[in-house]
């Protein structure tokens, strides 16, 4: 193998190798567009922290398992979203969003809360 070719193979499994990595990393900042796109902001509140509709969901979210399987099947008073109207990695970044929020400080830090 002559080397200019050798060097074009290892550019392309490089270049393979961050696609597949890009693609399997959930995106807190795509969640954050795709929850704003299909309403949960609307009973949820813009950063998960709950509304008068909806309940908290970040900083921590349920598990991504029951997670997904709640927003699916849901029927109760949230609607459910099956795949066509929200795609399997769209909620997986939404569930990222949710657990990228700040979490709130330790009440005991908060000097004026331990006197
Ligand atoms: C019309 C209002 C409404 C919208 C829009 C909505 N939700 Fe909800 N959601 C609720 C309510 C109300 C509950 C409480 C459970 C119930 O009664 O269905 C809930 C519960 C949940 C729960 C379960 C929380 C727990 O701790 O049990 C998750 C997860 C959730 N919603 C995620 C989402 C996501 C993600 C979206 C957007 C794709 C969304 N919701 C859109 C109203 C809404």
């Amino acid at each position: 193998m002559s080397n200019v070719v050798r060097v074009g193979v290892a550019a392309l499994a490089a270049c393979l190798l961050i696609e597949t990595g890009a693609a399997l990393a959930a995106s807190a900042d795509n969640g954050k567009k795709v929850y704003m796109a299909v309403g949960c902001w609307g009973c949820h509140g813009t950063v998960g922290q709950g509304g008068v509709t909806g309940p908290k969901l970040a900083p921590e979210p349920l598990p991504y398992e029951a997670f997904s399987a709640f927003v699916r099947t849901t029927n109760r008073a949230m609607p459910p979203y099956r795949e066509p109207v929200l795609s399997n990695s769209d909620l997986a970044d939404i569930h990222a969003y949710l657990e990228a929020q700040p979490k709130a400080a330790d009440h005991k830090t908060i000097p004026l809360l331990n006197q």
